[in-house]
């Protein structure tokens, strides 16, 4: 309701539920990837249009060595999230965010997309399928991940010629260790996520694997992740690999403006809504690292993280 709007899945299942949940330590989940029943894939040729897509058993897929994803990077993922209410009916959260988000990485990285009414229906399938999966209320979510990607063969650099749509879900806790206790960032002055003019503003795998090296520094060190810094001036902050940052001053929110280098969060999206209903003053704009010196308080915010309170920032040996 209101600005964080829901939409209930109403897709009848035609899928035999043997119990109502699954038998899993519900109160340990964390956030790793735990095999369900099915997975939705549909396929797209050079027409430009997917097939009707079928529900099959969760598993691996056959891909030539020589498909656009595996060879070029030509990937894109969505995230998003149902959750179990009392009443029992199933929510999801605003999935045709996701859908016109998938959308526009695909145009951006040459790829067609499934429609809006596609992703919808197929995300409606895939939690019905698997519905056994989703935690209890209060227990944690069943995390959605939509992928699209060059599954046709290429050599020579090319878009590929056919697409593969996949949908596989996970339930899922919290995705820090840290829980929803405050993480701990180190802003990052050598690695830099996204340039002006890249692909740092849409959901391509490419922007994920190049974060590994940084955020596995920061880990062996004991950090929970990394905030980084604009490539140009390295002064304004971007954001944390896997989440957007705001900043708290009184009562001004302020968070990095999407201007191509930084993903367009959902989440994102939704606390801006709910602060400016709240009687915050929003802005969107470049945010200084300097201003983190003076901040009251700094959250992050993203589909796996939900909203995660940050305890310490690191920067240049000063926490
Ligand atoms: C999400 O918030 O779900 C993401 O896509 C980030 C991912 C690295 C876990």
């Amino acid at each position: 309701a209101g600005p964080v709007r829901a939409c209930r899945a109403s897709l009848a299942s035609s899928y035999t539920q043997t119990s109502e949940t699954v038998d899993l330590d519900w109160e340990n989940l964390g956030f790793g990837i735990v095999q369900t029943d099915y997975m939705y894939i549909a396929k797209c040729g050079t027409d430009g249009n997917f097939s009707e897509g079928e529900m099959v058993p969760f598993g691996p897929i056959a891909l030539s060595p020589s498909s656009g994803v595996l060879n070029y990077g030509q990937g894109l993922f969505e995230a998003l999230k149902a959750y179990r209410k009392t009443d029992g009916s199933i929510l999801l959260f605003r999935p045709e965010e996701n859908a016109q988000r998938m959308q526009t990485g695909a145009e951006r990285m040459c790829m067609p997309a499934p429609s809006v009414e596609q992703f919808i229906d197929a995300v409606k399938q895939i939690v019905l399928a698997n519905k056994r999966w989703i935690p209890p209320t209060g227990k944690g979510s069943l995390y959605i991940r939509p992928l699209l990607m060059g599954s046709g063969t290429v050599l020579g650099l090319a878009p590929a010629p056919e697409y593969t749509f996949i949908i596989f879900v996970s339930p899922v806790g919290n995705y820090f260790k840290e829980g929803l206790a405050p993480i701990n960032l180190i802003v990052e002055d050598k690695f830099h996520r996204a340039t002006p003019g890249g692909t740092g503003g849409v959901k391509t795998i490419g922007n994920y694997a190049s974060v590994l090296m940084a955020q596995k520094i920061a880990k062996e060190k004991g950090y929970s992740d990394v905030l980084y810094l604009d490539a140009v001036h390295k002064k304004y902050l971007e954001e944390v690999s896997s989440c957007n940052i705001f900043v708290v001053k009184g009562n001004v929110i302020s968070t990095p403006a999407v201007k191509g280098t930084i993903l367009p969060g959902i989440t994102r999206k939704s606390i801006i809504d709910v602060a400016l209903s709240k009687g915050f003053q929003v802005e969107e704009r470049l945010v200084s690292v300097d201003e983190l010196l003076d901040a009251d308080e700094v959250f992050c915010t993203g589909t796996a993280v939900v909203v995660s309170p940050v305890g310490s920032i690191t920067y240049q040996g000063k926490r």
